[in-house]
Order: structure tokens, then C-alpha cells, then sequence
């Protein structure tokens, strides 16, 4: 990185409350498609603002089309399919990091992204461009990417705020989704990274929550993102997304991307009040604050990054992403020296990156087959199929099954063509397409000692196929140099280290998902919850091809000597080593999954709660130690509208996926004491657990046992089962007038206890 121009002394900014109408709205909206407006006079400028999120997508010239294959070069790191699996939020940051100096030197102002999204079914068509199944390990690693990003000077634009998790209908549906998921599942990645890392700038969503587009949610915009959780950026709308400006405005989103060229009904709303001046002032001071805080890194015109620095980076960043499913007889590494099969036009024409928005014009691209070559490995090639929807060319099966038939293994690079994956449509199934399948068929019939290695963004179907390949790994989309970092791998330099971020299930009609997906008639239930993901598989016990959290490695692990300390306020410290305990340098990821107790709501049986990637020399043994905050052990309760802590024991899990759990500790928790009080609709066994409502029921049992109040029927079994669920002001049901005297016993000695307190 060539440092030569120090950002200079930048000039002042003006206040928008000092500027005209016309002004403020003008800076609301953006300048083209990818521009934010200026105001040349007042000093402010118009910055670039693009793709974004892997690798920076700048349109040519200055244009007002979007045009989504014309940009200038820029390194392609892994999409987050690939990055996710790495679980290691220090590498995704130093990626970032890249990204901000690429942005600089392209004077670009703002990146969009990360997109954050929670893969909610595997056919989403944008899951390669996403993190996870889970929120916690999505929040955890993207964040990466804002802080660095951000350490550059540039700012990132988090997306796609909120609830956007699949393409069909994607610009008009509405997800109709509870508090309780919405809280747990869909937004904590979003308030993490918010909380922790500020990111200059959050995008909102096309689709409705709820029935209300995110671009006019003020809930989501102002109470949420604003006020809850401390947002000091602005809010764009994704490209198109804004659909009433003034509504929008009021909801808190600062600028409309790309410009409607609807200032005048800006102006004609602040003038008519249904758009509050201070309201646009502050919607405006953001787009003013954002100008300010690029100006510095905008300024180092002279600018220029290391493309070998990137390029190294990006290989590093594919090598921890790949995830190696399978390796029996310890097939993979190959041995440098001995001749392999090569066959699949992947190995030749890797499929890198996913298209759409995403889509980078790569500095440099390396194919395993370029990477074999520049080391100097034995590779007899043969291409197997072709990349498009043709049928199957007989000549190229008998090709790859002679090749196979002379080698000792076979290396078959299979996946999806770069038509089966895209932003703007879900996929159908999770097949890869038939004519790859026959060929592996055909090449394992000759050669039993098959390496499948897969390129895919979002999760195909292994089991059918599992049994004919004798190792597996899983390269999902590795970005320029995911070429050489598979070569790294299958030749042994490094061991592989990634674990699924996504269940790969066995077949997709397990997805818990697939009952409301993908809508219909404009709307789409997540009927399932908060059991999206492994939390439903794990929590119903139903068989997986590959678990969240697997991945295997050259190398062998232990972990031991697992420790679980309760700590003041429902927090807890987790402490294991982790031993290599094979003859070569690895990595393992440790994760802790809490598995609450019995509760109030239906909870998951277990989720991820924390990880930690540990780098190990062959032999050698670490012990690591893990906070758990107090939103570790804690769900949304729609009743409390707020977090909930509940008092009782609390299983800790320590391991290596979500089905690999090497200790389990339980811990007590006194929980967070919060109850809601007690009102004539609360229920009898509500009354009983309640440490107000508690003692007031016993002193009317024992006021009803000496004959000084009506007696409750609770010897009679029926009777006491209809009891316990009964709210108060239903007592008559059972006891006729009696139950009403016992009703407003109970209401009167409540309101007097709590009225004295
Ligand atoms: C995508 C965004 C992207 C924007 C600008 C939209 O269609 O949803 O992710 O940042 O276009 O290209």
C-alpha cells in the first residue's frame, strides 16, 4: 500500500438547518445511481456510493444506469458463503480493511455492505451473498467487515434492514413475522454490528414487515435502530426501495437511492407540515455528517493499494473458507509427487462470485488448474461437462472416465453454473444439475478414490450422492483466488478449517421453512419461528447430511477440562483447552451453544452463543476462556416486549459443531426477577408463582379452609386442572358466586400489597 497523499485539512460544513428548503431536500436523495447529491456552493460534495460486499463494484464511468458487469477492477474476496465459514472475524476484518484502501483509491465514499440477512431456506437466491443460518455467528463476523472498512474512512452500508430473505416478490412482499423471531432471529445480527461497530450507513429493505415497507417503518428506523440501539448514521433505501418520500422521511430514512427526481413534494410537505422541518433538517444533517466523515479518505486522491497485498489477502480469506465434509482413508491431501485426475470445467473455469449487484471485475483470477500448474503438480485434466443447460456431451464422460480409470485419485470439481445462482430469483431445488451427477457416477465406477470438491454459494443436496465420493470439500464461492487456496489445501500446505455457517440438510423438504416458502398473494408466514436453521433440527431431532458449525480438518483435536462459572447478573465464563493432537498445524473452532432449561416460551434446544477459532501447532494445547453476556440466556418475551432472563438451570455446551458436543456444564441462573403484575386475567397458577400474588393465595386457602372464606375445589382432581390455567376473573365458572367473592379477595389484597410497596 503506497501511502503518498495524508488526507489534507478538510473545509467546514454547513448546518442544515441554515439552508434553504430546497437544499435540504435536494441532499435526501441521490445525485444518479450511484452519487450522492452535493451542494457544490455550500461546500458539500457529491460522493460515490457502491457494491459492495465483497470486493468493490464501481460502474465505469459516472452514469446514471445501473450496470451491473462494467466495473473497474477490484479484488473479489470470497462472498460471505465462503467467509462465513471461516468463523474468523479477525481475517474478515482485515478483508475489510482491504476493501476501505480499494475504496479510497477509487474515491468511493461508502461500500455497500455486508448484507446480513439470515438464510431462513436454502433456495434464497441471495444466501451466497449472506452469512449465516444463525444471527450470532452472522453478527460476529460481518462485523468484521464495518470496522474494517470504517478504519480506512470509508463507510459501509449495512443491509438489508430488515427481513429480506428471499428474491420472489422481493420488491413488494411482505414477511409476516412475529416480535419474538423478528428480535431473535432476524435483527440481532443488524444490532450487533450496530452497537459495536457503527456503521456510517444502514440500507433498508425492499420488502414490508409486517404490512409497511421498511423504508416507511418508523418502529424499525427510529425506535428501533435509532433510539433502542443507539444508530448515529443514516438510512438509505435500497435501490428502489423508497417509495413515498415524505412517509419515508418521517420514518427516518435519510436518502433515497437511486433519486425519483421528487424534491418538489419534499419541499411542498415541509411547507404544509405533513413533513416536520426538524424532521428534515435532521434527516438532512445526516447526509451533511456523512459528506464530512469520507471527506478526509476522499481527499488522498493519490492513493494506490497493493493488488499482490489483496490478492494475498483474498487467498488466505478462500483458504479458511472451504470446509472439508468428508475424507475416508485420509484421501485428501494428495501427494504432490503422484499423478491425479483433474475433471470438471470448474477446475479450469472456477465459478467464483454470484451474480447481480455482487458482481466484481476480478484484478486477477486463478483456477485450481493454474494453481496445479504454477506448483508443478501431475494433473492429467479433462473438462467432464460443460457450464451450460446443454445436454451431456457423450465424448466428454468417456474423456474423464479414461483419466480416471489411469490415475490413482480423482480430483472432480463439480457445482453450479453461474445461471442457477443470482440475485433476483430463488432457486427451484437444491440439486446440481443431473449431467455433473452421471459423471460422477461414471468416474467413481472406475476409480473408487474420488475428491469431490464443490463450488456452489448456497447449499446443494450431498446425500444422495455422498457414498460415491470418497472425501468431499466444500468450496462454496472462493472469490478470485480461490484457485490456489484450493490447491493450498488438497496439496497439504494447509489444513482445512472452515465450518458450515448453514445446515446442509438431507433433503429440502426437511427445511422447516419450506411450509411458507415463498409466499404467496404478496405475503410470507414464518410460521416457524425462531426454529429456523439447525434450532429446528436439533431441537426435533431430525437427521442432517452435514450439521451447522461441521468441518473437519487434516489434523485431530481434543478439547477438555471444560469449566462453567455463573456470574453475577445471568452472566457466565466458559473455559476448555484445546489440543492438537496431530502431527501438523491446524485450527479448530470452539463453540458454545447455551441449551436453556424449561421455559415459558418454546425455545430452541440449543443456540450459538459464542466461538473462538484456535490456531494450533501440531501437538501443542491452548486453554481458551469465553464470556457469556446475560443475552446469551436470554429470549424475547412478547408479553414483557423486552428480554427475558428466566431463573433456573441453564445447560452449557462446548464443541465443535452443533452435534459435536464434547462437555456439557449446567448452571443455575437467578434470572432477571422481571414479572409483569398480576391483573384479574392472570391465571391461578400465575397468582401461585408470583411473589406477591404467592402469599396473598395461601392466606385465602387457609381463610378458606377455617370457613372464613369460600374453599377452592382443589380436591377434587378435574376440578384442580381446570383451575391451574384458569384466569381469576373466571372463578365463578367453577364456584358461582363463591368465585367471584375469592376473584375480588385476591384483586383487593393485590392492589393494597402492591399499592403499600
Ligand atoms: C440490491 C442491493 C444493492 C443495490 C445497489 C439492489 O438491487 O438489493 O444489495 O446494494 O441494488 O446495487
Amino acid at each position: 500500500m503506497t501511502d503518498t497523499n495524508a488526507s489534507r485539512p478538510q473545509p467546514a460544513f454547513p448546518k442544515a438547518s441554515d439552508l434553504s428548503l430546497e437544499e435540504k431536500a435536494s441532499l435526501t436523495s441521490g445525485g444518479d445511481a450511484w452519487h450522492l447529491q452535493g451542494i457544490e456552493s455550500k461546500g458539500v460534495p457529491g460522493y460515490m456510493i457502491t457494491d459492495g460486499p465483497h470486493g468493490l463494484r464501481k460502474t465505469e464511468e459516472k452514469t446514471g444506469a445501473v450496470d451491473l458487469n462494467e466495473s473497474v477492477p477490484a479484488t473479489c474476496f470470497p462472498p460471505a458463503a465462503g467467509m462465513a465459514s471461516s468463523w474468523n472475524p479477525q481475517l474478515v476484518e482485515e478483508v475489510g480493511r482491504a476493501m476501505g484502501q480499494e475504496c479510497i483509491q477509487e474515491q468511493v465514499a461508502v461500500i455497500l455492505g455486508p448484507g446480513v440477512n439470515i438464510k431462513r431456506n436454502p433456495l434464497g437466491g441471495r444466501c451466497f451473498e449472506f452469512w449465516s443460518e444463525d444471527p450470532f455467528l452472522a453478527g460476529h463476523e460481518a462485523v468484521g467487515i464495518v470496522s474494517g472498512v470504517q478504519s480506512q474512512g470509508v463507510g459501509t452500508s449495512l443491509k438489508h434492514f430488515a427481513v429480506n430473505n428471499q428474491e420472489t416478490d422481493r420488491l413488494r412482499i411482505s414477511a409476516r413475522v412475529s416480535q419474538r423471531a423478528l428480535r431473535e432471529i432476524y435483527l440481532p445480527a443488524f444490532e450487533y454490528i450496530v452497537k459495536t461497530a457503527q456503521p456510517w450507513t444502514v440500507m433498508c429493505a425492499y420488502n414490508q414487515i409486517n404490512g409497511v415497507h421498511a423504508s416507511q417503518d418508523h418502529w424499525l428506523l427510529t425506535d428501533v435502530l435509532r433510539k433502542e440501539w443507539g444508530f448515529t448514521g443514516i438510512v438509505m433505501s435500497d435501490w428502489g426501495a423508497d417509495h413515498d418520500r415524505v412517509a419515508s422521511l418521517n420514518a427516518g430514512l435519510n436518502l433515497e437511492m437511486p433519486p425519483s427526481y421528487t424534491d418538489d413534494r419534499v419541499v411542498s410537505a415541509a411547507r404544509d407540515g405533513s413533513l416536520p422541518v426538524d424532521q428534515l433538517d435532521s434527516m438532512a444533517q445526516g447526509m451533511i455528517d456523512l459528506a464530512a466523515k469520507a471527506a478526509p479518505a476522499m481527499s488522498r486522491t493519490d492513493y494506490r493499494y497493493s493488488v499482490d497485498e489483496h490478492r494475498d489477502v483474498a487467498r488466505r480469506a478462500a483458504r479458511e473458507s472451504a470446509v472439508l465434509l468428508k475424507n475416508e482413508g485420509a484421501l485428501l491431501p494428495l501427494d504432490p509427487n503422484g499423478t491425479v485426475a483433474v475433471i470438471g470445467e470448474f477446475a479450469r473455469t472456477p465459478r467464483y462470485q454470484g451474480g447481480g449487484s455482487s458482481h466484481i471485475t476480478p484484478t486477477a483470477v486463478s483456477s485450481f488448474l493454474d494453481a496445479a500448474g504454477e506448483r508443478g503438480a501431475k494433473v492429467d485434466f479433462a473438462p467432464g461437462f460443460t457450464l451450460d443447460d446443454e445436454p451431456q456431451d457423450e465424448s466428454l464422460t468417456s474423456q474423464a472416465v479414461e483419466s480416471a480409470r489411469k490415475a490413482k485419485s480423482v480430483l472432480l470439481f463439480l457445482g453450479l453454473p453461474e445461471q442457477e445462482e443470482s440475485e433476483g430469483a430463488d432457486r427451484t431445488n437444491l440439486d446440481l444439475p443431473a449431467k455433473q451427477l452421471d459423471l460422477l457416477k461414471a468416474v467413481s465406477a472406475v476409480n473408487p478414490h474420488v475428491a469431490v470438491v464443490l463450488s456452489n454459494g448456497s447449499v446443494v443436496s450431498i446425500a444422495p450422492w455422498r457414498d460415491q465420493a470418497q472425501a468431499i470439500l466444500e468450496g462454496w464461492l472462493l472469490g478470485q483466488d480461490g484457485g490456489r487456496a484450493l490447491a493450498d489445501l488438497i496439496y497439504g500446505d494447509y489444513s482445512p478449517s472452515g465450518k458450515l455457517a448453514q445446515t446442509i440438510p438431507m433433503d429440502l423438504a426437511d427445511d422447516p421453512t419450506m411450509l411458507n416458502w415463498p409466499g404467496e398473494e404478496g405475503h410470507v408466514d414464518y410460521g416457524e419461528g425462531v426454529y429456523v436453521g439447525y434450532r429446528y433440527y436439533d431441537s426435533f431431532h431430525k437427521p442432517v447430511a452435514y450439521p451447522f458449525g461441521f468441518g473437519l480438518s487434516y489434523a485431530s483435536f481434543e478439547l477438555s477440562d471444560v469449566h462453567v462459572t455463573a456470574r453475577q447478573g445471568n452472566t457466565a465464563t466458559v473455559s476448555v483447552r484445546v489440543t492438537n493432537t496431530s502431527d501438523r498445524d491446524a485450527a479448530e473452532t470452539v463453540q458454545v451453544y447455551v441449551a436453556p432449561g424449561k421455559a415459558k416460551v418454546a425455545r430452541p434446544s440449543h443456540e450459538l452463543k459464542a466461538f473462538r477459532k484456535v490456531f494450533l501447532k501440531a501437538g501443542e494445547s491452548q486453554e481458551i476462556s469465553i464470556d457469556l453476556d446475560e443475552r446469551a440466556f436470554a429470549y424475547w418475551s412478547e408479553t414483557h416486549a423486552g428480554w427475558r432472563i428466566e431463573a433456573g438451570d441453564y445447560g452449557v455446551e462446548v464443541g465443535t459443531s452443533s452435534r459435536d458436543i464434547a462437555a456439557t456444564v449446567t448452571i443455575s441462573l437467578p434470572g432477571d426477577g422481571k414479572r409483569l403484575p398480576l391483573t384479574e386475567w392472570s391465571t391461578m397458577d400465575e397468582w401461585r408463582e408470583d411473589p406477591v400474588g404467592g402469599p396473598i393465595m395461601e392466606r385465602m386457602e387457609a381463610l378458606g379452609r377455617s370457613g372464613e372464606l369460600p374453599e377452592l375445589p382443589i380436591d377434587n382432581a378435574s376440578a384442580a386442572i381446570f383451575l391451574a390455567s384458569m384466569p381469576i376473573n373466571s372463578l365463578f365458572v367453577l364456584m358461582g358466586g363463591n368465585g367471584s367473592k375469592l376473584t375480588n379477595y385476591l384483586l383487593d389484597n393485590y392492589a393494597q400489597a402492591t399499592h403499600a410497596a
